[in-house]
């Protein structure tokens, strides 16, 4: 079975192409560029370019796995959580191509995407701990089956890619930061600095980041008399790595004792990790390093596989068309999906 996956729920045009559990193409097209002046995502621009993109996104996904609309036998598409003007994109193009070639539809929840985007590398078994780091989600489930996932935590208000991104902001590092941490907290000292760890009474496997974020603008603005909105960074290099490094290492503790905690209490040895902020590289390494000496296995996708991408949209709507399930063409964008 060849599926055409397609995703535009936020900031990025993909479309990727699956045949039975190999992939076959998987293109991206990031719009960084277009929201960096604005240090966040501006969902106006971000439809615009949705639309610009998105049938050059879906034939060069067709073309590089070098099939034709003709050997598609069935389209799975985000349909939620995110923006409504850009899911509204991809739902439509998907919509298209199902009506005019007579193909089965199935809309994918986005949160699904990440959770099996571990799937398109190896099969792993249920149950597991997922945790789901992106920049508008950090959520923990007990997933059962594929399909049955259970809510045991989340954030109490910023996500953790929210706050790694919030924190680039004001060290004047450009959106998304993310990535741009990571690669300077390699140069940094974790330990420099301690920021808070904050721990949420009475939910065990609940998250805070927003004390955080106030600590890291209480410091920049105290120790080196720097504002909310910096346009570049003016910390000495050393400095902003040994920021980035205490910074990234008080959210990946949290992050990482949660999970493992999870994993234990609920007797379960296996943790998936996945969303964007899966991709940082500190993250990877210690909750490897804490769960693994317990007996519980960690499972990371590659890096590609944890940002956006149409290819986690192609894993989590074949299972679905391979039962033969299908969404009618008045299937419609969600702004707010629980899983
Ligand atoms: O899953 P994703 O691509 O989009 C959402 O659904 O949100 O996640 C994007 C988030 C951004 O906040 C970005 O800064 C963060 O993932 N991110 C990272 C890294 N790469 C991307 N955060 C920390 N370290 C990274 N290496
Ligand atoms: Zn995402």
């Amino acid at each position: 079975m060849i599926v055409l996956g397609i995703e535009t729920s936020c900031d990025d045009t993909a479309a990727a192409v699956l045949e039975d559990k190999t992939l076959r193409s998987s293109i991206v097209s990031s719009q960084d560029a277009v929201h960096g002046p604005f240090g966040g995502i501006v969902p106006e621009l971000a439809s615009r370019h949705h639309v610009i993109h998105i049938l050059a996104v879906i034939h060069a996904a067709l073309e590089k796995a070098g099939i034709g609309l003709g050997d598609v036998d069935g389209i799975a598409v985000t349909h939620g959580p995110g923006l409504v003007g850009s899911l509204l994109v991809g739902l439509s193009a998907a919509k298209g191509i199902a009506l005019a070639r007579d193909i089965p539809l199935v809309g994918v929840n986005h949160l699904e995407g990440h959770m099996l985007a571990v799937f398109l590398e190896r099969e792993i078994e249920f149950p597991y701990v997922a945790l789901l780091v992106s920049g508008g989600h950090t959520s923990l489930y007990l997933a059962e089956a594929a399909g049955s996932y259970r809510k045991i935590g989340a954030t109490r208000d910023d996500a953790a890619g929210e706050a790694f991104d919030k924190a680039a902001k004001m060290l004047g590092l450009g959106f998304p930061g993310g990535r741009v941490i990571d690669q300077l907290a390699k140069k940094g000292d974790k330990a420099a600095l301690r920021f808070p760890r904050a721990v949420v009474r009475g939910a065990r496997y609940d998250f805070s980041f927003s004390g955080l974020k106030t600590a890291l603008r209480e410091l920049l603005r105290k120790e080196y008399g720097i504002g909310a909105d910096p346009q570049a960074p003016s910390l000495p290099e050393p400095v902003l790595c040994d920021i980035a490094a205490s910074f990234q290492e008080a959210v990946v503790d949290v992050l990482v004792n949660a999970t493992v905690r999870a994993a234990q209490e609920l007797g379960v040895g296996r943790i998936v990790v996945s969303g964007g902020v899966s991709a940082n590289s500190r993250l990877r390494a210690h909750m490897a390093a804490v769960a693994e000496p317990q007996g519980i296995a960690v499972y990371v996708p590659s890096p590609k596989f944890c940002t956006d991408n149409a290819a986690m949209i192609a894993v989590a709507g074949a299972r679905r068309l391979a039962r033969n399930e299908r969404d009618p063409l008045t299937l419609n964008a969600v702004a707010s999906l629980p899983l």
